[in-house]
């Protein structure tokens, strides 16, 4: 086979890649980018990139043919998934034993279908989190670098009070306040100034358009406009969609090896390609780089890969669950799809939790509040190498789940109890399941800096082995985790552009 190679390879397109591809361009070192995923910029024959939630098709999802949406059910009918045909859609969902893992694929990673909340994490957890970390420098450098690159903005307080679109959020926020609680308005990378015209008639919907989980049409600084835009602008970066990279070895002379395969858009593989490159960074996201360590160490191809590899895994505390308002709380037939106010009870330690007030825009009112809760679970498994599927399996176990569910429950207990209200029963498949504990948005940990890496996200064992992504993050940041994995890979690529990669 003929080796494509390049000076530098990044593995995924998501926050951890797109970072490193625009550093390494600007930086003059030609780089390649692999991603599994679409390139996501051609209309279908409905004239949009995207399909809405409402109205779900082959774009919805990765190869499936019917969608996996986290709410299994509403009012206990099966009206929320629909039959699809198999496409290398936008949003995936992997499932291992007693956990399931939501997804972005294409170019642009998770900022594709994420919900865009762009949070800092509070220092003192930052520094509980990363004790080798200098925070002063990250909460004065690479913070603010991530954010400004990502575009992140805020609501207009006063239009955020006076508009129907987030009468959900008010409502919450009143039954917070009734429980004695805080809550806090939460930056975002959708572009306010676009929702507010939305709202007012005059620019095409998207956030207010029911689309998110699939991708937005319109609004949404996803890395396709931001980082990424930029890194191809540099004139260094190259990207090749539709490859999944299988294997990392070394060569002889000390240089990475890959290799990929490509797939058309039925799946199959029409040609296994080997790559060549200097300086390899992981930004496959903490599933995809931690299956290609775990695979790399398990099969002898990089051996001297710590131990540590594959461990500190955590779902970052998730549980999802909805709450029955009374029939005068109205939360509104038309709502926008980007979350903007959390409840933040993060400073209780007896039980921290972080909880997103989410949207559920189904276009009618359903009295429901629903909320993504961010529980500080100390709880973490590990990825094995899984031999007879050329996989890994994840350890993470239902009892370790029930240690988020229960932090999730104290709190909405007492919400529900200092408002009168009950949970919702009808959202998760079935009665008695209250609380989605079974799956995640914020999957973290795997190739934990400073454990399976040293303090910058070198690979411990290799020189020119680097990883940048949520794989990094010990399985709990306390908020939603994009602006942390992207500030993350900005400390690390400032650090390796200035000592490793100097000719
Ligand atoms: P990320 O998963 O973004 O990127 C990895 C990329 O690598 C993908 O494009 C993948 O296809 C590719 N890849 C994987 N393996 C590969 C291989 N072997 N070869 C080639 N390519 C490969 N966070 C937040 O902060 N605020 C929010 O509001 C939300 N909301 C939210 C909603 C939903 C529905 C989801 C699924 C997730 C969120 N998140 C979120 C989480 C956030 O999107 C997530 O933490 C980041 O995308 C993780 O960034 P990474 O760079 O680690 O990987």
């Amino acid at each position: 086979d003929a080796v494509d190679s390049a000076p530098a390879i990044v593995v995924g397109s998501g926050y951890g890649g797109a970072v490193a591809a625009l550093r390494l361009g600007q930086a003059g070192i030609r780089t390649l980018v692999l991603e599994m995923g679409r390139l996501w910029n051609t209309p279908g024959a409905d004239g949009k990139v995207f399909c809405s939630t409402a109205n779900p098709d082959r774009r919805s999802m990765w190869f499936r043919t019917r969608t996996e949406a986290p709410l299994a059910t509403f009012l206990w009918l099966d009206v929320v998934n629909k039959d699809i045909s198999p496409y290398p859609g936008v949003l995936d969902r992997v499932r291992f034993a007693d956990m399931s893992v939501f997804l972005g694929r294409g170019v642009g990673g998770g900022s594709l279908v994420n919900g865009g909340m762009a949070v800092t994490p509070l220092q003192s957890y930052f520094a509980e989190q990363f004790p080798a970390v200098d925070v002063t420098e990250m909460y004065s450098t690479y913070f603010p670098r991530a954010r400004a690159m990502l575009g992140v903005n805020s609501i207009d307080p006063a239009w955020f009070e006076s508009t129907e679109w987030y009468r959900f959020s008010r409502v919450s926020r009143k039954h917070a306040a009734n429980t004695g609680l805080k809550t806090t308005f939460v930056p975002n990378v959708y572009d306010f100034g676009h929702m507010q015209r939305e709202a007012a008639g005059t620019a095409t919907r998207s956030a207010l358009g029911q689309e998110v989980i699939y991708g937005n049409n319109h609004g949404k600084r996803s890395l396709d406009k931001t980082y990424l835009a930029s890194a191809l602008g540099t004139g260094n970066v190259t990207l090749h969609t539709m490859e999944k990279v299988k294997s990392v070895s070394r060569a002889g002379d000390g240089t990475w090896v890959l290799t990929a395969d490509r797939f058309d858009d039925t799946g199959a593989v029409v040609e296994t390609k080997q790559y060549g490159c200097t300086y390899l960074f992981l930004g496959a996201g903490s599933l995809g780089t931690s299956e290609l360590l775990v695979r790399a160490r398990e099969t002898g191809t990089l051996p001297a890969l710590d131990a540590s590899v594959g461990a500190g895994w955590g779902p970052n505390g998730n549980v999802m669950l909805g709450r029955a308002n009374h029939l005068w709380d109205t939360v509104g037939a038309n709502q926008s799809t980007m979350p903007v106010m959390g409840i933040d009870d993060w400073a209780n330690t007896a039980n921290p939790v972080f909880a997103e007030i989410a949207p559920l825009p189904t276009g009618l009112e359903h009295w429901v509040s629903l909320y993504l809760a961010i529980t500080k679970n100390p709880q973490r498994a590990s990825f094995t190498y899984d031999s007879a599927t050329g996989g890994v399996k994840l350890g993470w176990t239902a009892a370790q789940s029930a240690v988020s569910m229960r932090m999730a429950k104290k709190l909405f207990d007492r919400i529900n109890s200092a408002n009168s209200t009950i949970y919702r029963y009808d959202l998760f498949g079935s009665a008695d399941k209250v609380f989605a504990d079974d799956f995640t948005y914020h999957p973290l940990g795997g190739c934990v800096l400073g454990k399976a890496t040293d303090n910058y996200g070198r690979v411990k064992g290799y020189s020119k082995l680097y990883v940048t992504d949520g794989s990094l993050v010990p399985g709990n940041i306390g908020v939603n985790p994009f602006v942390t994995i992207t500030a993350l890979a900005e400390r690390t690529m400032a650090r390796v552009l200035a000592e490793d990669t100097a000719p």
